[in-house]
């Protein structure tokens, strides 16, 4: 089976929560893996870096303030070919009003700026954003 990983985040609102434990359970019993993991504070630097491609929108202040308030979890995921793909189907849609039950974001939340997790939405972004949050690997390879 080919291995493969992507980057994986539990925002603010999971920390603050108590839902970590909750919504990792279910990224492990899916039968991916936690490669990495760290709780840390976001610099508005690596935040805005993260989201540069929403820095023209009008949420994009909101999203900043937001991502930087409290630690974050953040965490390399492991497992088969299109693991982003995989987490994004366990995350749910954006909207959390919207997504389905069954998802994290379906079971765990309801408001849309306060949606519990981030995932990597390409094998592009995964590599770019892997980099940004854990660049010690980039060097390394
Ligand atoms: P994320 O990047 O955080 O994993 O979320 P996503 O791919 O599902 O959604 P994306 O389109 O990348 O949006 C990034 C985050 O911006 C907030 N957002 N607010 N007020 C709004 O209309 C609005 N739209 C998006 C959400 O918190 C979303 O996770
Ligand atoms: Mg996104």
């Amino acid at each position: 089976m080919p291995m493969d990983s992507t980057f994986f985040m539990c925002k603010p609102d999971a920390v603050e929560r108590g839902l970590v434990g909750e919504i990792l359970r279910r990224i492990e019993s899916k039968g991916l893996r936690i490669a990495k993991a760290d709780l840390r504070v976001l610099d508005e630097v690596s935040a805005k870096a993260h989201y540069a491609e929403h820095e023209n929108k009008a949420f994009f202040g909101e999203l900043v303030s937001f991502i930087t308030r409290s630690a974050v979890l953040v965490t390399e995921i492991s497992g088969p070919k299109d693991t982003w793909a995989i987490v994004r189907v366990l995350m749910g849609e954006t909207n959390p009003a919207q997504a389905a039950p069954g998802t994290i974001r379906g079971d765990l939340a309801c408001d849309i700026a306060e949606n519990l997790v981030h995932g990597s939405d390409s094998a592009e972004a995964a590599a770019r954003e892997l980099a940004i949050f854990f660049p010690e690997r980039t060097t390394k390879s």
